[in-house]
């Protein structure tokens, strides 16, 4: 539709009218959908019957016969015949689960998980949907937040690269072409700094940190296209995100440029009062379109409240028109003037789902997104031997993660089903030997809604029956020459509203863990998780140790390639693992302090803890391989360069192993003096370079004024002169260094 037209659109509607295109609601209110998921906390809304017939778009129901359906009645009934907008957390995948966002970043691979959202976005935009709710691009540094699964990691660096190639896996060149649907990048912003990990907490965060380390990858989303962006529900300078005018006027609008719609985290606006920032739901309503909101998610605020504001002259009808003019103009980029169905196809749907290559691009990406945390000579396994499976992970389907709201498990591949395929039957066998959770553990809001099926276990559980599993599966383990140990979290412990102060594996695991030790050393742990967790008893007692993440729909397949050495793992980890949870928040790119504790400093007045190391107990961009790498010395071209200059720095790369293995080459810089403290160490470069043995290969970076450039003392944004120090190699304790100065 022409802008003429759409103005006089907008000209011609009605004050209500308005408001309602500023509502959401779930698909759930327009009919009895078995498909409408819950995503937050189901308030009593008090949206009247009118305005419950005129949202102006709908979250939380997929289905293209369902969505079309809804469309067509909506139509009917809307004066002026505006079409629905349909949202939906596609997060990483829609019935093709891919492995989480977390794993997607220990891929350090964002052309692959640029892949992964142009895959997903083909499946929900035959099933109906035009928005995702997808990428998050939280930094996260505290593993104590269920939501590090969702975030691509601790580096902003890293971040930004992914935030972009996922708005264009979504996106496309053009949100109205087939298979593609408007990404939302979220929550804006700081959400990831919630004190203490604890879930919808108060970020305290200083404006150069929330600048340098939290905006960035926001940034690099708004100007990758992204369409939608939503507000988070924490305070930023303590204002509710929500109806912050400085962040969303000054930093979202006017600094970042973006112009798209803003939209409210769920029930978020009327969240403000419970901040104690509104008086009341009117009160919510005016602070929050004051901030540009655009749109209510959830809540009666806009749709209660907006016409009575106009009409008593407390706000001007032009805010009102700002925002329902961004929601048409976001209609009108995904053509749905033109065909409000858009790519909406039941055989097409059918045809996308779980097809064929969306399957290998899942198991691709799972073997990519596995991480080596150790391995004494166990892997890749020698199928020849006698292998027992032992712990909950071994046959459970339950391996999506609590975001992955419209996939199924039963689409999933178990291990127990993978390992199958290739493993000699006569010579392995399969245990669970214990529930995934202990007795005394209750997930809190899991056990009221029929979550997917998804109780944490398979059936009823008895001591009787506990008891004779665990014998079984230790019994099993003591005869075999290998145990391989499937044991992790439960996927309902991480995501949104699963904070954990401990971050250990449930007691019951690990009492299975040291029994199976007491009758075979030979230990593999597969670890399931959604967040980085306390593995240091793990690591003493397993022989090698490989992180899994929540490997999605083929996890089962992706998890027995790289078991079984047909994927030589390149995973590197995008978030440390820290010795101990009094550790976090922890982070490769930290501070050094005025006392920097060195390893072996025994002064007793040092930055440290008593009883714990500062080092994390894995760190950021670490993983192993089953070959071996070797790095030359950094060289680099020069020893100086003015801020118009570079320098290359380059090192070679050697495969010394006997398998082809891919290495994930990271450059690091540090500014030693400047301005402002600037952290000991910040990612600035990686190549992922696949070597065949003993083959060498020379890597070069180009350092340029942009990647020694932050925000400094004064607030600009540029480099300073001074000493920096360049590292180059495969993880972030690297101590491959050189020196330059840039003049
Ligand atoms: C949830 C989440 C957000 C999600 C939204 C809609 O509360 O915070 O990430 O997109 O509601 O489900």
């Amino acid at each position: 539709m022409e802008k003429e037209k759409l103005e006089a659109l907008l000209e011609d509607m009605s004050l209500q009218e308005k408001a309602d295109q500023m509502l959401q609601l779930m698909g759930m209110f327009y009919q009895l959908d078995v498909n409408a998921i819950l995503t937050g906390p189901a308030a009593a809304f008090g949206v009247s019957e009118e305005d419950i017939g005129m949202a102006g778009s709908i979250l939380g129901t997929y289905g293209a016969q369902t969505l079309m359906e809804i469309q067509k009645n909506y139509m009917e009934n809307q004066p002026h015949h505006i079409p629905l907008l349909f949202m939906m957390d596609v997060i990483h995948g829609m019935k093709t689960i891919f492995p989480m966002p977390l794993a997607l970043g220990a891929s350090f691979e964002p052309e692959l998980a640029g892949r992964c959202a142009a895959a997903a976005a083909k499946e929900a935009a035959a099933s109906g949907l035009h928005v995702t709710f997808s990428p998050m691009v939280d930094l996260v540094r505290d593993a104590r937040w269920g939501r590090v699964m969702e975030s691509t990691g601790e580096d902003p660096y890293l971040n930004a690269l992914m935030a972009e190639a996922q708005v264009k896996g979504f996106q496309g060149e053009d949100m109205k072409e087939e298979g593609k649907v408007c990404a939302c990048i979220k929550h804006f912003a700081g959400y990831g700094g919630a004190v203490a990990g604890r879930e919808y907490h108060t970020a305290e965060l200083s404006e150069r940190t929330f600048r340098q380390y939290y905006l960035p990858a926001y940034k690099a989303g708004v100007d990758a296209g992204a369409g939608m962006v939503m507000t988070s529900f924490n305070t930023v300078n303590n204002i509710p995100a929500t109806a912050n005018q400085w962040l969303m006027r000054d930093v979202l609008r006017k600094e970042m440029g973006f112009d798209g719609v803003l939209i409210s985290d769920f029930s978020a606006i009327q969240e403000t009062v419970a901040h104690g920032y509104a008086e009341d739901k009117r009160d919510a309503a005016r602070k929050a379109v004051e901030a540009g909101v655009d749109i209510d998610m959830m809540t009666s605020c806009y749709s209660g409240y907006l016409a009575d504001l106009v009409q008593s002259g407390e706000i001007e009808e032009a805010l009102v028109d700002e925002c329902v003019r961004r929601i048409l103009e976001l209609k009108n980029k995904l053509g749905l003037f033109e065909n409000p169905y858009k790519d909406a196809d039941p055989e097409k749907e059918k045809e996308l789902i779980l097809c064929k290559e969306h399957r290998a691009l899942a198991r691709e990406a799972v073997g990519k997104s596995c991480v080596l945390l150790k391995n004494e000579g166990m892997l890749p396994l020698d199928l020849k031997k006698k292998t027992a499976f032992v712990g909950p992970y071994t046959d459970t389907r339950k391996m999506l993660s609590n975001w992955a709201v419209t996939g199924d498990q039963k689409d999933t591949v178990s291990l127990k089903e993978a390992a199958g395929e290739v493993f000699d039957q006569a010579v392995t066998t399969y245990h669970r030997g214990t529930p995934f959770l202990d007795r005394d553990m209750k997930l809190v809001g899991f056990e009221s809604i029929e979550w997917k099926g998804a109780t944490p276990e398979d059936g009823e559980w008895d001591e009787e029956a506990e008891e004779r599993m665990f014998a079984q599966a230790v019994e099993a383990a003591g005869e075999a020459e290998v145990v391989v140990m499937p044991l992790g979290e439960s996927f309902l412990q991480s995501g949104e509203a699963c904070s954990r102060a401990m971050i250990e594996l449930p007691r019951v695991q690990m009492k299975l863990l040291r029994r199976v030790a007491a009758v075979n050393p030979n230990i593999v742990v597969v670890l399931f998780t959604g967040r980085p967790l306390d593995l240091r008893e793990i690591s003493e007692i397993a022989r090698a140790v490989l992180v899994v993440w929540m490997p999605g729909t083929e996890g089962g397949h992706g998890i027995a390639d790289v078991l079984t050495g047909k994927v030589n793992p390149s995973g590197k980890l995008p978030m440390s693992f820290p010795y101990s949870v009094g550790q976090c928040p922890v982070c490769y790119n930290a501070f050094s302090t005025g006392r920097p504790c060195r390893e072996g400093d025994n002064n007793r007045f040092f930055s440290k803890y008593l009883d714990i190391p500062n080092k994390p107990l894995y760190p950021f961009g670490y993983g192993l391989s089953y070959t071996s790498f070797t790095f030359s010395g950094v060289m680099l071209d020069r020893k100086e360069m003015s801020e118009e200059e570079t320098i290359t720095a380059r090192v070679r790369v050697k495969n010394t192993g006997s398998l082809t293995g891919t290495e994930v080459v990271q450059l690091y810089l540090q500014d030693v003096a400047a301005s402002v403290v600037r952290p000991v160490k910040e990612l600035k470069d990686f190549e992922k370079v696949t070597l065949q043995p003993g083959e060498e290969r020379e890597v070069a970076f180009l350092i340029d004024n942009e990647k020694l450039s932050f925000i400094r003392a004064d607030g600009t944004v540029g480099s300073e002169a001074g000493l920096f120090r360049v590292w180059i190699g495969n993880c972030s304790e690297t101590e491959n260094v050189a020196e330059f100065r840039r003049t």
